[in-house]
């Protein structure tokens, strides 16, 4: 999966190991190698062996690009080592049904080629921000937490477009913040109501800015990245996916516009489906 930060990679793959009932293995590329940078291939490969001793299980690598990052020609340096070992630990783990492999980044661009070449992925998933419906069941989610009086959920909404999930948690925690205040420095109202909300969003700044996503499509609640690129083939075949998986991707069209895409998934859904059972 790649994406921006806070827009959900890592709940997703969580969330994936929580539906299927299997074990969540997350390796931090960071922690791996302990002091030594030389050592990294070698803990990867001890890491993988270790997770082959488990009959099921979703192994996550976050920041994958510290591990397949793109090789150059004709140099040799210890990152294109541990690139090369990521590259064949992949076939002897896909042997294996019950066993999925995760792996998420900021910069897809520094992956090497190879790392996305067909075969060693069944998906390169990209994630942006969610849609209103998406923003509206994240909202649903925090508010439950929250006192609050009777909401406009769609002004809510419609304020705080491209907002991150993690952005919507950090403006509902500030919405919380402001009324606390309220409550305990004027005695004023307890309940949350709309404007505090909308305070709350204010004083939330977006990760996202107009400029790394299209305004159109942000216009029509399905914004898209102008970063990031297809991989031939595969990402068709997100078609396929089923529709609880297709949440929070960036919705159609978005990968006709990046330099060097081929493929145009027509066929992804315009709106993605609220989150159901496969
Ligand atoms: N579907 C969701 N519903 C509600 N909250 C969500 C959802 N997805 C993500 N969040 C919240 O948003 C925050 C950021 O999510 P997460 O850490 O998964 O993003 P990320 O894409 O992995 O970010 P990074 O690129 O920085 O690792 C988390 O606090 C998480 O609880
Ligand atoms: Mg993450």
């Amino acid at each position: 999966m790649f994406g921006p930060p806070g827009t959900g990679k890592t709940t997703f793959a969580k969330g994936v190991a929580s539906r299927l009932g299997w074990p969540f293995v997350e390796l931090f590329p960071s922690r791996l190698a302990g002091d030594s940078p030389t050592g990294l291939a070698s803990a990867l490969r001890e890491a993988f062996t270790l997770v082959a001793e488990l009959d099921k299980v979703v192994v996550f690598i976050d920041e994958v690009e510290e591990i397949a990052g793109l090789r150059q020609p004709r140099t040799v340096t210890v990152a294109q080592g541990v690139t090369n070992e990521m590259l064949k630990l992949i076939p002897p783990f896909r042997e294996r049904d019950e066993r999925l492999l995760i792996c998420a980044t900021n910069s897809v661009r520094e992956l090497d080629t190879a790392f996305l070449r067909h075969g060693r992925f069944d998906y390169v998933i990209p994630v942006g921000p969610p849609d209103d419906e998406a923003r509206q069941a994240i909202w649903d989610r925090y508010l439950a937490a929250m006192p609050h009086a009777e909401l406009d959920m769609a002004a809510i909404v419609g304020q705080c477009g491209l907002f991150t999930p993690a952005d919507i948690e950090f403006a509902a925690r500030r919405t919380a913040q402001l009324v606390f205040e309220r409550v305990i420095f004027d005695r004023g109202e307890e309940l949350i109501a709309t404007a505090d909300v909308l305070r709350g969003i204010a004083a939330t700044r977006r990760t996202l800015t107009s400029e790394i996503v299209i305004p159109e499509e942000a216009g029509r609640g399905q914004a898209g990245m102008t970063w990031g690129f297809a991989v031939d083939g595969l990402v068709e075949g997100m078609g396929e996916l089923p529709r609880w998986l297709c949440f929070p991707l960036v919705a159609a069209g978005w990968c006709e516009r990046v330099p060097g895409s081929r493929t145009r998934p027509r066929d992804w859904p315009a709106s993605p489906a609220p989150v159901g059972r496969p």
